[in-house]
């Protein structure tokens, strides 16, 4: 245990704050033996610390979650099923899983953050989420001390969302993820316009795991900032979603409006096109700006506090509802 640390370096924004109690875990049974220790008392769990916008200092003792370890743990002709600890880095795995020829997660490469936070927010990024490829993940509930296995049906995934995130907010603690990895026929997915339009105009042929790791990580290097260089959380908001009726009246408004179909009755607008026709993409505010090649992502310029952050975001917030009548959400968890 830590005592009054900085956890300037456990979160991807950069942001200095003091926590009074940092534990670091790296087992079950550190996990179990820490949750018996602060019984009662209410627990932030931590993982990689790159969702997250900490805008004042921590009392409450955080825990910042170490298991390490990838596995396979069973394997048939065309699947292997992958346990991995909850404090691996993601990035690390998704490599892991290339160098293996194991599909599934390729679209998802070079995503901040740790295993443990992946299933939390169902990562996802290029055409996959984390759900595509989800088995179950384990942990303990924080009251109880109590195991248990998530299957995929318990775990309510949606867009940037599980049970994670809703009403087991801070009640659970995952320490494991197992997922399932394609070892043949692996059915490359290359739906999402820029990675699609970057196959054709490159002609790759029959793009391999590889080829689409390596054209995603490309994408991501030109449109996001790397946050150990420039403090950033990726998307601060999500895109919004909205129905027929709300986009049939914006486009009549504005022509050129970004969105996609989300189903049969829903639409995802670009919140990135929303906060760029607000006028806010490359602005800076103190040691705060809206990244210039990404308007959805904003970036902390040396020395900024969380509350500074913030309080640029609820500006853009204010801005997007003034003039497209749009209440963004937030995608970052604001502490
Ligand atoms: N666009 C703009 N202005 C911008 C950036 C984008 O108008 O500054 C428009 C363009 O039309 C562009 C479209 O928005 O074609 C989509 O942009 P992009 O492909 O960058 O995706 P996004 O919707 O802005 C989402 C995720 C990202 C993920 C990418 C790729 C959310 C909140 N964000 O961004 O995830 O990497 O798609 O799949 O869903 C994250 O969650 O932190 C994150 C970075």
């Amino acid at each position: 245990m830590k005592k009054n640390i900085s956890l300037k370096s456990y979160n991807s924004f950069g942001v200095d704050v003091i926590s009074k109690e940092l534990y670091e875990v790296y087992s079950e049974d550190e996990v179990l033996k820490t949750l018996n220790s602060l019984k009662d008392r209410k627990v932030f769990i931590l993982g990689g610390g790159s969702n997250i916008l900490f805008t004042n200092n921590v009392q409450t003792p955080v825990i910042n979650v170490k298991i390490k370890g990838i596995k396979i743990i069973s394997e048939n002709n065309n699947h292997v099923s992958v346990s991995i600890g909850a404090g691996e880095i993601w990035d690390d795995f998704v490599k892991w899983a290339i160098s293996k020829n194991l599909g599934g997660v390729e679209n998802l490469i070079s995503i901040p953050g740790y295993v443990g936070g992946a299933p939390i927010q169902n990562i996802g990024a290029y055409g996959v989420e984390i759900k595509n490829v989800f088995l179950s993940c384990s942990g303990y509930f924080i009251d109880t001390l109590e195991k248990k296995e998530f299957k995929i049906n318990d775990c309510q995934f949606s867009y940037r969302s599980s049970i994670f995130k809703k009403s087991l907010k801070n009640k659970f603690i995952i320490t494991e993820v197992v997922l399932q990895l394609s070892k043949n026929n692996h059915k490359i997915n290359k739906s999402y316009k820029s990675l699609n339009d970057v196959i054709k105009s490159k002609k790759v042929k029959d793009p391999t795991i590889k080829d689409i790791a390596e054209i995603v990580s490309n994408i991501r290097k030109d449109k996001l900032p790397d946050p150990s260089i420039i403090g950033n959380s990726g998307s601060f908001f999500k895109n919004p979603i909205v129905s027929q009726d709300t986009l049939t009246k914006l486009k009549e408004r504005f022509k050129e409006l970004v969105f996609y179909k989300e189903n049969e009755v829903k639409y995802k607008l670009s919140a990135a096109w929303l906060i760029e026709n607000c006028g806010f993409k490359n602005i800076k505010e103190k040691n705060v700006s809206v990244y210039k090649n990404q308007a959805l992502v904003i970036t902390n310029l040396g020395n900024a506090t969380g509350k500074e952050i913030y309080s640029f975001s609820q500006k853009i917030k204010s801005k997007v509802l003034e003039k497209f009548d749009i209440l963004l959400e937030e995608e970052v968890n604001i502490i």
